[in-house]
C-alpha cells in the first residue's frame, strides 16, 4: 500500500455521510452565484443581442436606439474591449464577433437597470447581416471537408492485413447525437471592481483559474488584478468547464466600464441556444472477428461535430480515440479522429468527455455483429475482455484488467442474469406484441487528464488557535460532492472530527493556477493536495507534542505559543503519467475505473414505448471516500447516460432553397417542453447498485477511485437491451441498427424493420 492510499485507524473518509450542503440544497438556502444579485447594490443586468442567422457577416451595428429605452445604461460592443476580443482558449472565439457563426450567437450586450429594460434595449439595437451559407450537419461538414484542429490517429499492428485474414468482416456506420447539459443553474456571473481596480468575478464556473485568465486578457489586465470565486454550481456536467468564461468576461467588462456591479445570467432559452453541448459523433468502421467471435481488427474513423469553434473539441476527441476499445482487446487496430466545423454552438465537455462517444462505437459494433456471428451478445462481449498485461491501442498496459471480470461476474450473479434470460425467452415466446430483453455491458474508463500538465492541484489549510480548521482547495463544487470528500480527507489527515473542519468557497486568490474540476479527478487531485497540506501541519505538531499525545486543542494552542506555523499550502501532482499527443501513445491515465451493468427492458410492439424493468450495477470506486456521495454519482451518472442514449433529442431546423432563412440553423428544442429529460417515470423499476469490493486503489488518495463520469457509460446496457428487444420481434439472427438516441419513435421503427424481416419478401415486380 502506498503512503498516499493508506488509511489511518478509524478514518473519517469512508464514513457514510450526506453531502455537505444537502440540508441547504433541499431547504433552498444554498447560495448560488445569482442569489448574490439581490444582496448586491445597484446591479446592472445584461442581455444579449442574438443573431437570427447561423452564418452571416455583421455589416453594421447601430446601438444608438437602445439608449432611447428607459433604464438602458450601456451597450457593450467590440469597440469597448481594452484587451483581446476573444473569450476562447484557442483564440478562435471572438467575444463580439464581426461574423456570426451560429444561430443565437451574441453580437453585443445591453446593460440596464432591470432585466426587462435590458431585454427591450437589446430589441432596439439595429444589426445588419449579410447571410452566408451554413453547414449544419456532420454529413454536410464531411462532404465540404470542413474540419478544425488536430486529426490524430492511434493504433497498433497491421489492420489491413488482419482484416484480410479475418474470417468474418463487417463494416458500417454509427452515429450518435449530442446532449444538452441542462444544469439547473444556467450560466451566471456577477462582477464588480474595487477602488484599486481589482476585478472580482463571482462565476458559476468549473474552472476559476481559466475564467480569471480569460477575463484578464479581455480586459488587458494581469492575472493578479482579477479574482474569481465560485460559491458552488447548480450543476456543471462539463458545460461550465470553458463556457462560463465568456459570460464572466462580459460581466467584468461591463463592471469596469460602468463602475457598477454587472450580472449576466442566461435564461433557459438563451442557455440552450448559446452554449455548447455534448458532441454528436459519426463513425465509419470495419471490423474483423475470428470464428469464436474474438476481435481481430478494427479500423474506424470518428468525426465529432465541434460546432463553430474548437474550445475543448480536440481534448474531447482525444478521449474518444482513447476509449473506443472500452474493456476489449483488439490486436490490430487503427482509430482515426477529426473534428467537424459546423455553424452551431461550440460543442464542449460533457460528463465522459468523448469517452462515451468512443465507447459507443465499439458497443454498437458488438451489438450489431453478435447476431451476424450467431453469438449471444453477452458471450461476445465477455470473450473479448482485456487480460492483465495487454495494452490499449495507445500503448498503456491495462492494469487490474481482472476487475472488469470481477464486476461482470458479480453482476451476472447478483442480477440472476442466467435465470432471467430464461424467463425472458419464455415471456417472449408467449407475447408476440411485447418483447423483453436483458443486456450486460462493461465499462473501463481512464482517470487523469489526457494532457499531463493538468494533473496537478493545490490547497491551503489553516488551523486557528482554537483548533478549528478552514480548508481551501482548487476544485469546484457542482453537486458531485467534492467538498464533502475533501472535508473527510482533511479530518482524516489531521485526525480531528469532521465538525472541526470548514471549507471556504473556491477562489483564485487562495489557490492559484488550478485545473478545471473535470475528468472526474477533482477528489484525486485536490484531495491529495489537501492531505499534503494537512500532513505538513501534522508533522510540525508532532514535534510540539513530542510523544505526549496531547488533545488537539491543547496541542494547537501550545504550537501557537511556540511560534509554529499553523497553516500550510499543499500540492500534488500525479506521478507516472506520459502522453505524446503527436504519436498518440503513452500512459495518460493513472488507473482505470471499471464497472458492469445489467439492464432489462420491455418494449411495446405497437408504439415502441418501453420501460426499464430492472438494472443491476457493480461499479468500482476503489475504497470509497464517501459512500453516499458515490452512490449518488453512480445513480445520477447512469440516469444521465440513459437520458443521452434514449430520450434527449436535439433538433436543429434546416430550411432549403432560401425559405425562412431566419429559421435555418435554429435550435428547435429550446426548452424542457420539447427536450425530454429523464424523470421519475424513466427510472428503472428495480435499481440495485453495488460497489466493487476489495477494490483498494494503490495510486490514489486513501485508496479511492474517481467516480464522477465512469458510471454514465453503464447506460449502454439499456441501449443494448433495447436493441435486443427490437431484434426479438424479428427472426433469430436479426441485426438491429438502433439510432442514438433510441427514443420510443426510433425504437418503433427499428423493431418494425426487424418484424418486416420475418415476413416473406414480396415477389419481384410487385
Ligand atoms: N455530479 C453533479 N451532481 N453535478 C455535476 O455537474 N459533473 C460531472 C460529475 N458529476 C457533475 C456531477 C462531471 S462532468 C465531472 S468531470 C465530475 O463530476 C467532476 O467532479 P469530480 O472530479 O469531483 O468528480
Ligand atoms: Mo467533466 S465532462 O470532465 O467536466
Amino acid at each position: 500500500m502506498s503512503e498516499l492510499s493508506q488509511r489511518p485507524e478509524s478514518p473519517v473518509v469512508g464514513e457514510t455521510i450526506p453531502h455537505e450542503s444537502a440540508a441547504l440544497h433541499v431547504t433552498g438556502r444554498a447560495l448560488y452565484t445569482d442569489d448574490l444579485t439581490p444582496r448586491t447594490k445597484s446591479v446592472l443586468h445584461a442581455w444579449p443581442v442574438q443573431s437570427p442567422h447561423a452564418h452571416a457577416r455583421v455589416t453594421a451595428l447601430r446601438p444608438a436606439a437602445a439608449y432611447d429605452e428607459p433604464g438602458v445604461v450601456r451597450v457593450l460592443t467590440a469597440d469597448d474591449v481594452p484587451g483581446v476580443n476573444d473569450s476562447g482558449i484557442k483564440h478562435d472565439e471572438p467575444l463580439f464577433p464581426s461574423e456570426v457563426m451560429y444561430h443565437g450567437q451574441a453580437v453585443c450586450w445591453v446593460l440596464a437597470e432591470t432585466p426587462e429594460a435590458a431585454r427591450r434595449g437589446a430589441g432596439r439595437v439595429e444589426v445588419d447581416y449579410e447571410p452566408l451559407p451554413a453547414l449544419l450537419t456532420i454529413h454536410d461538414a464531411i462532404a465540404a471537408e470542413s474540419f478544425q484542429g488536430a486529426r490524430p490517429t492511434a493504433g497498433r499492428g497491421d489492420v489491413e492485413a488482419a482484416l484480410a485474414r479475418a474470417p468474418h468482416v463487417f463494416e458500417g456506420e454509427t452515429e450518435m447525437a449530442g446532449q444538452e447539459h441542462f444544469y439547473l443553474e444556467t450560466q451566471t456571473s456577477l462582477a464588480d471592481v474595487d477602488d484599486g481596480g481589482q476585478v472580482f468575478v463571482q462565476s458559476s464556473t468549473q474552472h476559476p483559474s481559466e475564467t480569471q485568465e480569460v477575463v484578464a486578457h479581455v480586459l488587458g489586465l494581469a492575472s493578479h488584478a482579477v479574482t474569481v470565486q465560485c460559491l458552488r454550481m447548480g450543476g456543471g456536467f462539463g458545460g461550465k468547464e470553458v463556457q462560463a468564461n465568456g459570460y464572466a468576461a462580459v460581466a467584468a467588462l461591463g463592471a469596469t466600464l460602468t463602475g457598477r456591479p454587472v450580472r449576466v445570467r442566461l435564461n433557459r432559452t438563451q442557455d440552450f441556444t448559446m452554449t455548447g453541448k455534448r458532441h454528436g459523433f459519426h463513425a465509419t468502421w470495419r471490423v474483423g472477428f475470428d470464428d469464436d467471435g474474438h476481435l481481430l481488427a478494427l479500423d474506424t474513423t470518428l468525426t465529432s461535430d465541434g460546432g463553430w469553434s474548437l474550445d475543448l473539441s480536440e481534448a474531447v476527441l482525444a478521449r474518444a480515440v482513447c476509449h473506443v476499445d472500452n474493456a476489449y482487446w483488439i490486436p490490430d487496430v487503427r482509430i482515426h479522429g477529426r473534428v467537424a466545423k459546423t455553424h452551431k454552438t461550440s460543442q464542449t465537455a460533457f460528463r465522459g468527455f468523448g469517452g462515451p462517444q468512443g465507447m459507443l462505437v465499439l458497443e454498437d459494433v458488438l451489438g450489431r455483429c453478435a447476431p451476424l456471428l450467431g453469438i449471444d451478445p453477452l458471450q461476445l462481449r465477455r470473450r473479448n475482455f482485456y487480460a492483465e498485461g495487454q495494452e490499449t491501442p495507445y500503448g498503456q498496459p491495462v492494469r487490474h484488467a481482472a476487475r472488469a471480470v470481477t464486476a461482470w461476474d458479480q453482476v451476472l450473479t447478483t442480477g440472476d442474469v442466467a435465470g432471467r434470460a430464461r424467463e425472458i425467452a419464455e415471456f417472449n415466446a408467449g407475447h408476440p406484441y411485447t418483447k423483453r430483453a436483458l443486456a450486460v455491458t462493461p465499462v473501463k474508463f481512464g482517470i487523469s487528464f489526457n494532457f499531463t500538465p493538468l494533473n496537478q492541484a493545490g490547497a491551503l489549510v489553516h488551523v486557528y488557535k482554537d483548533g478549528s480548521v478552514l480548508v481551501n482547495h482548487g476544485g469546484t463544487e457542482m453537486g458531485q460532492g467534492l467538498h464533502t470528500k475533501v472535508l473527510q480527507v482533511a479530518a482524516t489527515a489531521l485526525g480531528v472530527p469532521l465538525a472541526r473542519v470548514r471549507l471556504a468557497p473556491t477562489r483564485t486568490d487562495k489557490v492559484p493556477n488550478t485545473s478545471a474540476t473535470a475528468a472526474s479527478s477533482g477528489s484525486d487531485l485536490n484531495g491529495a493536495a489537501i492531505k499534503n497540506a494537512c500532513e505538513q501541519i501534522r508533522t510540525r505538531l508532532a514535534e510540539v507534542d513530542a510523544g505526549r499525545d496531547l488533545p488537539w486543542e491543547k496541542l494547537v494552542g501550545e504550537a501557537y505559543l511556540a511560534r509554529v506555523p499553523l497553516f500550510a499550502a499543499g500540492y500534488y501532482r500525479t506521478e507516472g503519467l506520459s502522453w505524446d499527443a503527436t504519436t498518440f501513445r503513452g500512459s495518460p491515465f493513472k488507473y482505470f475505473a471499471y464497472g458492469a451493468a445489467a439492464a432489462e427492458v420491455e418494449v411495446d410492439g405497437f408504439t415502441g414505448a418501453y420501460r426499464t424493468r430492472r438494472v443491476d450495477i457493480v461499479h468500482d470506486v476503489g475504497d470509497s471516500l464517501s459512500p453516499l456521495v458515490d452512490l449518488g454519482q453512480i445513480e445520477g451518472g447512469f440516469v444521465q447516460g440513459v437520458g443521452w442514449l434514449t430520450l434527449e433529442d436535439l433538433r436543429w431546423e434546416t430550411t432549403h432553397d432560401g425559405a425562412h432563412p431566419e429559421r435555418h440553423g435554429r435550435l428547435s428544442t429550446q426548452a424542457a417542453s420539447t427536450y425530454k429529460l429523464p424523470s421519475f417515470a424513466e427510472m428503472p423499476e428495480v435499481f440495485n447498485v453495488a460497489m466493487l469490493e476489495q477494490a483498494h486503489e494503490d495510486g490514489a488518495v486513501y485508496g479511492a477511485k474517481a467516480v464522477g463520469e465512469p458510471p454514465l457509460m453503464l447506460a449502454f446496457s439499456v441501449r443494448e437491451a433495447l436493441r435486443q428487444a427490437c431484434a426479438a420481434f424479428g427472426p433469430a439472427g436479426t441485426s438491429v441498427d438502433l439510432p442514438s438516441p433510441a427514443t420510443p419513435e426510433a425504437v418503433y421503427w427499428a423493431l418494425d424493420e426487424a418484424r418486416q424481416a420475418a415476413v416473406a419478401p414480396e415477389p419481384a415486380g410487385a
